[in-house]
């Protein structure tokens, strides 16, 4: 039996009948002498913002601005009730059931004067019920069409809870795996993030708005947060403009072009100014530059955190600061409903940008068709649809990603008699699911061994001695278990890595290796000399130099979700060639963060013959060692690159060509190669299209992706891959800070991953 919550059995039961109550008790609100233009759906969207607008009172438009959570305890649900009929709640966030929605939606449409819905929120990071990948995870899949519809299959579920905006997608380029919050988002890369935050804004948004399904996305954490100083959540950050501009703020503005309705300010300040109170990119850029008409929330509280920051004198100071610089909507800290209309009275704020803010409000409301269908209207039946639950697999297939396999060691046989399954993730079902998956029910989610027994039992003998109790676990008495039973199998499938709790926001790690006896339990697998497969499955790159050595062959799996379990065990089967690819550099040590493809070049690039710790003899002079820039015990490369990912087959790249060798700025480069699987197996290969611009008025990176396609190849099949490039597509901001081409020298890649080396140069003429 699944467990409820004494509170959930309170919101399901008790407050819709309470809510009942209120309506009979409540006379209706709406006077006679209302204009109802707005309630036309025939009227254009404009003219019924500024209709409604028109009929507001103050304290209304400055309820529009409240955003509260689901309040529990002795008498809040009445007052709830009471607030949204009064009219000064604009929207809510975790109501916990349909019935509930529904029943707070009917106060305000029947009890508050102008009748306005609430917008429902909650955080469907990846996935509600049916539970997907964690987004790095989906972003290893480089399949946008995938990652689309999962986000619809998310939108479809939540909405049957009156769910009609979801807090995602979270699209901060993270490039330190100690934050915890690189979970949640697309990884390191700039394309890659902004093609992914275009597929879930069209997944979650859909085709029509005003379908019931339909819910409205939320670009965050605007801006610049994955950048916090140490990887440490919640920190300062120090982004230049021009970086903010060439690298944080692209996957916003591509939101932004896909019709994404609403953007979250994030809690770090950068240089200084905290985003809540950032005019700059609140306004200026966002409104100014992008031409963005929907509506920014604030993260939980900060606004009222502006006064933490030190960048408020007081919580009416953070309300002006917040309100001014574009901040439109606050998410529970109350202080818009507490202080703006004193501050509208003491002309420190104008009617004006309360206007604004309102209509941004509104705007979105009506383009929800949020006044017309106000109510749930997706069925519960959608849940855990068996649609949805394939695409969960292929998802969580798609996005684990195989490191190693020395000796062909994978795919396994279903010849092989016995295998041990092994570690403290193998049956870890609340843990595979990752953070942010308020909804996912470990009860619906299949582990690995579970899969393993399921589909396999009856084949193959499946031994588990899992070692050890949860990932920190100390405890090594399970070990020799373990190893015990290793020697008795035929292969061995360790499955370690991260709880959820240790990824996410607030949980960040200063030492990302293994954790607790996982490290020994690998070690004292691979001393067995059976063959040792290891499958990570975890929230962020670990460092894992040593286990990938001590493996025979290696997958990674960011928190897989519900499905994660028979994915990995099709991969384990070769039902499903590995097609992953690493969203993100995976660090040889966590003393090389932060380390990421797309780099700079220098002054005094490393040449890979460089002097190591070793080779360096006792009491030697001072010397400069080549001069060139890396790490004495580390050396210059990660562990593993941008980009990388095996698969049962044998992938080669040849014959790139280009059409032409000189293009103007208005053309577009028609890229081609020849991708050969030269394996015995089919397989799908990631080809990557990068480029670099070689000199410019400001210094450029080494290589950035510009493209990418998923290509299937049967055993032996060559096929030509063809890129299309536009020139504008080369454009950054450059020393006078216009977004424009650079004329010159240009190199450009395809391969399989940031390291590919077959290139070809072109140049850019004016
Ligand atoms: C804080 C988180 O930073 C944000 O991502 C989330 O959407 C809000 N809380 C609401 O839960």
């Amino acid at each position: 039996m699944k467990f409820i919550s004494s509170k959930a059995a309170f919101a399901m039961v008790m407050l819709p009948a309470l809510v009942a109550t209120i309506l009979m008790t409540q006379s209706c609100g709406k006077s006679g002498d209302v204009d109802s233009l707005y309630r036309d759906p025939s009227q254009p969207v404009e003219a019924r913002v500024n209709n409604l607008l028109s009929q507001m009172t103050l304290e209304e438009k400055i309820g529009q601005l409240n955003q509260l959570s689901m309040p529990y305890g002795e008498g809040a649900f009445e007052n709830l009730c009471d607030a949204v009929s009064r009219g000064e709640v604009g929207s809510l966030l975790n109501v916990p059931t349909a019935a509930l929605s529904d029943s707070l939606q009917r106060v305000a449409i029947d009890s508050s004067r102008l009748g306005i819905p609430l917008l429902l929120a909650r955080d469907v990071i990846h996935g509600y019920k049916t539970v997907f990948p964690i987004p790095l995870g989906q972003a290893a899949t480089f399949d946008t069409a995938l990652v689309k519809l999962s986000a619809r299959i998310a939108a479809t579920e939540a909405s049957s809870d009156g769910i009609r905006w979801t807090f995602a997608p979270m699209i901060d380029i993270a490039r330190d795996p100690r934050w915890g919050r690189i979970a949640e988002g697309c990884g390191e890369d700039v394309y890659l993030t902004s093609v992914m935050a275009k597929a879930m804004v069209d997944g979650f948004q859909g085709d029509d708005l005003t379908s019931p399904s339909s819910i409205a996305a939320c670009a965050k954490h605007f801006a610049g947060y994955g950048a916090s100083e140490a990887g440490r959540d919640y920190n300062s950050t120090y982004i230049t403009e021009r970086q903010l501009r060439n690298v944080y703020l692209p996957p916003f503005e591509e939101a932004c072009k896909a019709g994404c309705l609403t953007y979250m300010s994030s809690f770090n300040d950068n240089d200084g100014v905290p985003s809540s109170g950032n005019k700059h990119l609140l306004t200026d850029i966002l409104r100014g530059d992008w031409g963005f008409d929907g509506f920014v929330v604030s993260d939980w509280a900060s606004v009222n955190e502006m006064v933490s920051h030190g960048f408020c004198s007081d919580p009416k100071d953070a309300a002006m600061k917040g309100l001014t610089a574009g901040l439109d909507m606050e998410m529970v800290s109350g202080t818009y409903i507490r202080y703006l209309k004193e501050l509208v009275e003491e002309g420190k704020v104008s009617i004006d940008d309360i206007d604004r803010s309102v209509a941004n409000i509104l705007r979105v409301k009506f383009k929800l068709g949020l006044f017309e269908n106000p109510y749930t209207g997706t069925p519960q039946s959608v849940k855990y649809d068996k649609a949805h639950l394939a695409a969960a697999r292929q998802s969580a297939a798609e996005g684990t990603v195989m490191l190693k396999n020395d000796n062909a060691t994978l795919p396994l046989s279903t010849d092989i008699k016995r295998i041990l399954v092994t570690g403290p993730m193998a049956d870890a079902p609340h843990d595979q699911l990752g953070t942010w998956a308020f909804d996912g029910e470990k009860d619906s989610t299949v582990t690995v061994l579970d899969a393993l027994r399921d589909i396999y039992g009856d084949k193959v003998q499946i031994i588990y001695e899992p070692g050890l109790g949860y990932s920190r676990d100390k405890n090594t008495a399970g070990i020799a278990k373990a190893v015990n039973a290793a020697r008795n199998a035929d292969a061995v499938i360790a499955v370690v890595g991260e709880e959820a709790i240790l990824s996410g926001e607030a949980h960040s790690l200063a030492d990302i290796n293994l954790l607790g006896a996982q490290g020994e339990l690998i070690e004292a697998l691979s001393r067995t000399g059976k063959p040792l497969v290891t499958v990570f499955i975890a929230g962020r790159p670990l460092t894992i130099a040593k286990q990938v050595e001590e493996s025979d062959a290696v997958l990674y799996s960011f928190h897989p979700g519900t499905m994660g379990g028979p994915a990995i065990a099709d991969l384990l089967f070769g039902v499903v060639s590995p097609s992953g690819k690493l969203p993100v550099t995976f660090p040889k040590s966590v003393g090389q963060i932060p380390v990421y493809y797309s780099e700079k070049n220098t002054g005094r690039p490393a040449s890979g013959h460089e002097t190591l710790l070793n080779d360096i003899p006792a009491e030697a002079g001072q010397t400069s060692l080549g001069c060139t820039s890396y790490y004495l015990d580390a050396g210059f490369g990660p562990l593993f690159p941008f980009g990388y990912g095996l698969s049962y087959g044998d992938f080669s790249y040849s014959d790139l060509a280009i059409d032409k060798s000189s293009y103007g700025v208005d053309d577009t480069i028609k890229a081609t190669v020849t991708l050969s699987n030269n394996g015995k197996r089919e397989a799908t290969e990631v080809a990557q299209l990068y480029v670099r611009d070689m000199v410019g008025s400001v210094t450029r990176t080494v290589k950035e992706l510009k493209g990418f396609k998923r290509v299937t190849l049967a055993p032996g099949e060559s096929t030509q891959v063809t890129f299309e490039l536009p020139v504008s597509e080369l454009a950054f901001y450059g020393l006078d800070m216009e977004r424009k081409v650079e004329p010159g020298d240009f190199t450009l890649w395809i391969g399989g991953d940031s390291d590919c080396t077959l290139s070809t140069d072109f140049e850019v003429t004016q």
